[in-house]
């Protein structure tokens, strides 16, 4: 049993690769009962900022798992730093026993960093990470993957950077230009509902978010922008194996 949560694609499509029984973490959210059993649970999330996104860490919180043998795949793009230490540390804090957490390295969709065209164009080998995680995985292996100094490093500086100027990776920058259709493909794959159509416009409900990137790299229009940095506003990601009504069904709300 996996459950996942995935923006853009990486994750959900991870999942399909490792497990037939996956379920998508905006969608379990919205039930009260959140106990779940089963010998192997795993969950498949995105490294955000080193850590994990909070709806993954929110939905950790009030989950309950019976399980052998726990684990947590997070998928990265250019530095994995903290990751997979941080997950772990997270979820023992809620009483849960991490016995394999490591990272997978795909297209990096951080849109005010990343020019996702160029990140396209890199051949990352995700199929042998996956194998080598797949392997891991059927021999039940323990092992937590540990942070360089160098990653170590990184994560402080970006933490103190994102402390200083919560605007950079809170949604605020998020902007729905005029070029906006009104096709509401936003608003569907959007994990919290955070947008809606307002006159045949979207509009932002709040002004802060996930900060998951779904809206603008999932708009057919390239309507939806970083106002404070965009590295190229016309490169838009969706993982190439994950259709849009695969991400709309897995994060509707
Ligand atoms: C807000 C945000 C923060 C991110 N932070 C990192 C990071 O610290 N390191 C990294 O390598 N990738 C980072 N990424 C990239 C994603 O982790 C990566 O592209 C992931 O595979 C996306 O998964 P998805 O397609 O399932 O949403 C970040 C992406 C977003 C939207």
């Amino acid at each position: 049993m996996i459950f996942y949560f995935s923006a853009t694609g990486n994750c959900l499509h991870i999942s399909h690769q490792l497990d037939s029984n996956t379920q998508s973490i905006p969608q379990v959210l919205k039930n009260d009962h959140l106990v779940f059993e089963d010998e192997v649970i795993g969950i498949v999330t995105p490294v955000y900022a080193g850590e994990m996104p909070h709806i993954v860490r929110r939905f950790i919180e009030k989950a309950t798992f019976k399980t052998n043998y726990f684990y947590i795949i997070s998928t990265y793009g250019m530095n994995d730093s903290v990751a997979s230490e941080w997950a772990s540390q997270f979820c023992e804090k809620q009483g849960i026993k991490v016995h394999y957490a490591n990272t997978l390295q795909m297209v990096d969709n951080y849109l005010p960093s990343f020019d996702v065209d160029e990140q396209k164009a890199i051949d990352k080998k995700i199929p042998e990470q996956l194998a080598i995680i797949k392997e891991d995985l059927n021999q039940r292996r323990n092992y937590i993957k540990q942070p360089t100094e160098d990653g170590r490093e990184k994560y402080n500086l970006v933490k103190i950077r994102f402390t200083e100027h919560p605007e950079i990776n809170n949604g605020e920058q998020i902007e729905i230009t005029d070029k906006c259709s009104g096709c509401g493909i936003c608003t569907r794959v959007c994990p919290i509902g955070n947008i809606k159509l307002v006159d045949g416009k979207a509009v932002k409900i709040n002004k802060t978010c996930e900060f998951c990137l779904a809206c603008a790299n999932n708009c057919p229009s390239k309507a939806i922008i970083m106002s404070i940095s965009d590295k190229n506003s016309n490169a838009r990601f969706r993982n190439e194996n994950v259709s849009l009504q695969e991400i709309i069904k897995a994060n509707e709300q």
